[in-house]
């Protein structure tokens, strides 16, 4: 895996919203020395390269061209955004069918590039998806995992955060399970600068009105997407920003806790499910899957999470 001055080569396969913001915000992270961007629009991939290729003497330095397959072969990491975007009113497992095919056949590529990159599933519906790149590859958990509740929980802390008039960095929160309707708060996971939110709101008498401002504060971010989506057509800046964090947490080798899709085997009571819990990220992928004291309330929404998920496959894994 790369060290600081070896080549750093992220290859994004899809060149719309997402696939592009999160090339724009990567190229001025400074986390990628190369970027390859491919997509089965070769228009839109050159538009886009040649667009991104402008801003150059503004970004550190780093090269961006239009990919091919060709790319796998000497990818640090694969992001994989291609598919058909949700649609107002859709729900993203409605998006199952049309996606899975389409990953299967960019996993046939990566594979016959004999790659060893780390595959990010981005493609919605992701928990679903990231189990058909694993069973279509038999890659290991650690190797192929979806972008997963980094996104829900960076909007977790952003409500929280705007609720309790502290600063977002200063809390740490999490969305578990299903990225999608099945989601879920770990409240007790929930701490303001290593206060737990429930502490604070009892030493800060908030105690009468959190529960309902508790519930706005999810509602808010389960519906985010879908508020996004009916305003603007697709989301892709926070979306963006957020699979910024999970590449350089594989490039630098951080060592990061992320709520990552990760394929269960056994942690929480559950198998042969991807939903996201808290893992280490590192220069391997998930190195980890920690397995956090969860209430019972939030142990029975991840067990939720995980048949509507097994639902959602039937007839098609
Ligand atoms: C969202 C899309 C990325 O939650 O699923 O914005």
């Amino acid at each position: 895996m790369p060290t600081p001055s070896s080549p750093r080569k992220v290859v994004i396969v899809g060149a719309g919203a997402v696939g592009a913001t999160f090339a724009y915000a990567l190229a001025q992270s400074g986390a990628a020395s190369n970027i390859s961007l491919i997509d089965q629009n070769q228009n839109l991939a050159e538009g886009q390269v040649a667009d991104l290729s402008h801003g150059l003497p503004f970004y550190p330095s780093l090269s961006i061209e239009v990919g091919d397959a060709t790319d796998y072969s000497d990818a640090n990491v694969i992001v994989i955004t291609a598919g058909s975007a949700q649609r107002s009113g859709e729900t993203r497992l409605d998006l199952l069918k049309r996606n899975a095919s389409i990953i299967e056949g960019i996993m046939d590529d990566i594979i016959e590039q004999q790659s060893r990159a780390i595959v990010v599933i981005v493609t919605n519906p992701v928990d679903v998806l990231t189990q058909v790149a694993l069973n279509h590859s038999r890659w290991s958990r650690s190797h192929i995992f979806g972008s997963g509740t980094v996104l829900d929980s960076a909007r977790f802390r952003y409500f929280i955060s705007q609720e309790m008039g502290v600063d977002v960095k200063s809390v740490h929160a999490y969305i578990l399970g299903e990225h999608g309707d099945s989601e879920f708060p770990a409240w007790s996971l929930t701490n303001l600068g290593g206060v737990s939110i429930q502490q604070y709101v009892q030493s800060n008498g908030l105690q009468e009105h959190w529960p309902e401002r508790s519930r706005s504060i999810f509602e808010a971010v389960k519906n985010s997407a879908y508020h996004i989506i009916d305003y603007k057509g697709a989301t892709n800046f926070a979306v963006g920003q957020a699979l910024v964090r999970i590449v350089k947490a594989i490039l630098r080798d951080s060592h990061s806790i992320l709520t990552v899709s990760v394929k269960l085997k056994g942690e929480y009571g559950l198998n042969d499910i991807c939903l996201s819990v808290p893992c280490l990220v590192s220069k391997d992928g998930i190195e980890k899957v920690l397995v956090a004291n969860l209430s019972k309330e939030e142990q029975q929404a991840l067990h939720h999470s995980a048949s509507v998920l097994k639902q959602s496959m039937e007839g098609l894994l």
